[in-house]
């Protein structure tokens, strides 16, 4: 095993570093956020961070790089207050990637990669055609992170679309049927295999396989 120390890790070099630390939170989920300035100027961009934050109100988070440099995204959720978060699947990952090279703010990334704006009632931000499953958000708490400027986003759902097979009597949604790939690091895609789903945990109780296909168990 290797073990770095504090110190060491600040000692890496910066790209080193960065592509370890973001590796140390896990696979990720891979999803495009849709935007348009005030003039309607559409904009989309991978982001890795967005995190479940509570189910009533249904809010999700997620973190925004520091604003020392244009960020068009995070201008565009200010000043519209709305976005859009779309899975990214197997067929658009390398569009998706894409999209976080730095295109000038006149330069729609949906053109630019050849992806479709799906513009639904209810979101000035467009959404993603090419995605199975999107939603619609609307920003709720902007969180200044003081420690190294990145920023916080909470949004609350407004709307969400998803194929409709994809979901299970008990409301889960099979995200893995619908391609949804996960992220690793700063640039590892994933597509995903399923395991199965357990049943609720209880001190008193056996965990139960809910479903057969449990290879990896
Ligand atoms: C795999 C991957 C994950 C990323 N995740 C985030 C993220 O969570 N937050 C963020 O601010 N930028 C993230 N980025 C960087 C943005 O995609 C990139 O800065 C992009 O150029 C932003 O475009 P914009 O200026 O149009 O908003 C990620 C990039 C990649 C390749």
């Amino acid at each position: 095993m290797k073990r770095l120390l504090r110190e060491d890790i600040d000692a890496l070099d910066k790209r080193f570093r960065a592509a370890l630390i973001n590796s140390l939170s896990g696979f990720k989920s891979a999803n495009l956020i849709g935007t348009c300035d005030i003039k309607g100027q559409p904009n989309l961009s991978v982001v890795s961070s967005v995190v479940h934050l509570g189910s009533n109100p249904p809010l999700f988070g997620m973190v925004m790089r520091p604003p020392v440099v244009p960020r068009h995204t995070y201008e565009n959720i200010l000043a519209t207050g709305s976005y859009t978060i779309n899975h990214i699947n197997l067929d658009i990952a390398e569009q998706a990637h894409q999209t976080s090279a730095r295109y000038d703010r006149e330069e729609s990334e949906f053109d630019a990669v050849g992806l479709t704006p799906l513009w639904r009632e209810g979101s000035r931000a467009p959404a993603v055609k090419e995605a199975k499953v999107r939603m619609g958000l609307q920003l709720i708490r902007d969180i200044d992170i003081k420690e190294n400027q990145t920023r916080f986003l909470v949004g609350e759902l407004k709307w969400v679309e998803f194929p409709e097979n994809a979901i299970a009597e008990d409301g889960y949604l099979n995200i893995e049927d619908a391609g949804t790939v996960a992220i690793s690091g700063l640039d590892g895609y994933h597509q995903t295999d399923h395991l199965g789903r357990l049943s609720y945990a209880k001190t008193d109780k056996e965990i139960v396989r809910l479903q057969e296909v449990m290879q990896g168990f």
